[in-house]
């Protein structure tokens, strides 16, 4: 009968070699997830990571700008009348020139916002003090771009597959039923790309951030897995005489 190879015709030295690595990518995988953490919790303003940060993530909140979702929401009633709020709104559809913002928009700012919104006030809030200051609010927020978004792509990609690779080599050589190894072995490739293309969907539709996080749940998983039944196999379990 063929024979392929498994852990019972690996050296002691070689399964040191393969638990120190799958041990130190462990390790790493935690890091990566504390990374993800941090790099999007919070951009919804509620604590902790969620759907809508993900989506705020790569898709950002295309219907309004910040200065717009504001006088829109909380700080309307800063503004004293419907007219105040319709030129600040009309000079962001009119594509925020200097000229109409020196003429509409700044005496309104100065005479209901600035006291708040500037060095002096001591808040750590947008200031309204300049031109400048004031466009930084007023970009449509369209979430992470094509470029940084390639960028992250092609590292996670080349990063990721290598990492897959190598702990795929040493997960075939467990003794388990061939149909689970073959699907466990394929799957963490096959969400790692999914997850992927879903950053650039969500880009467009913004529901796909479920796809994100399930998908990139599956890698972990999968990998994790991976990782722990080869361990396991290697130093704990005794293969059946066959
Ligand atoms: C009494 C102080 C105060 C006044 C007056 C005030 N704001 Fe604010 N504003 C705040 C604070 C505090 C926040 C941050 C808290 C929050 O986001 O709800 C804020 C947040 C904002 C933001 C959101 C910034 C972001 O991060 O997206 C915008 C835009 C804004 N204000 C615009 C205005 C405008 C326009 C006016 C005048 C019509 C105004 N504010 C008047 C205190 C003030």
């Amino acid at each position: 009968m063929l024979h392929f190879r498994r852990f019972s015709d690996a050296s002691i030295s070689e399964k040191i070699l393969d638990t120190m690595f799958l041990i130190t990518i462990g390790i790493g995988y935690l890091a990566a997830i504390a990374n993800l953490y941090y790099t999007h919790q919070g951009r919804d303003g509620e604590e902790g990571l969620s759907v809508q940060d993900v989506t705020l993530a790569y898709y950002g909140s295309h219907n309004q700008t910040r200065l717009g979702a504001a006088i829109n929401g909380p700080m309307e009633p800063n503004l004293p009348n419907a007219a105040a709020k319709t030129a600040i709104l009309d000079w962001i559809q009119n594509g925020t020139t200097e000229e109409e913002f020196k003429a509409k928009v700044k005496p309104i700012l100065q005479n209901n916002c600035v006291m708040c919104h500037s060095a002096e006030s001591g808040m750590s809030i947008p200031h309204f003090e300049s031109y400048e200051q004031v466009l930084e609010v007023t970009g449509t927020d369209t979430g992470a771009t094509i470029p940084a978004l390639v960028r992250v792509s092609h590292i996670h990609l080349f990063g990721i597959a290598f990492i897959l690779f190598l702990i795929g080599r040493i997960f075939i050589l467990c003794e388990l039923p061939v149909m689970f190894k073959r699907v466990i072995v394929a799957a963490p490739f096959i969400f790692l790309l999914l997850d992927i293309s879903s950053w650039f969907i969500t880009k467009i539709i913004p529901d796909f951030a479920y796809v994100v996080i399930g998908a990139g749940a599956v890698v972990g998983i999968t990998f994790g897995m991976q990782l722990v039944i080869s361990i396991y196999q290697m130093w704990l379990y005794k293969p059946k005489a066959s």
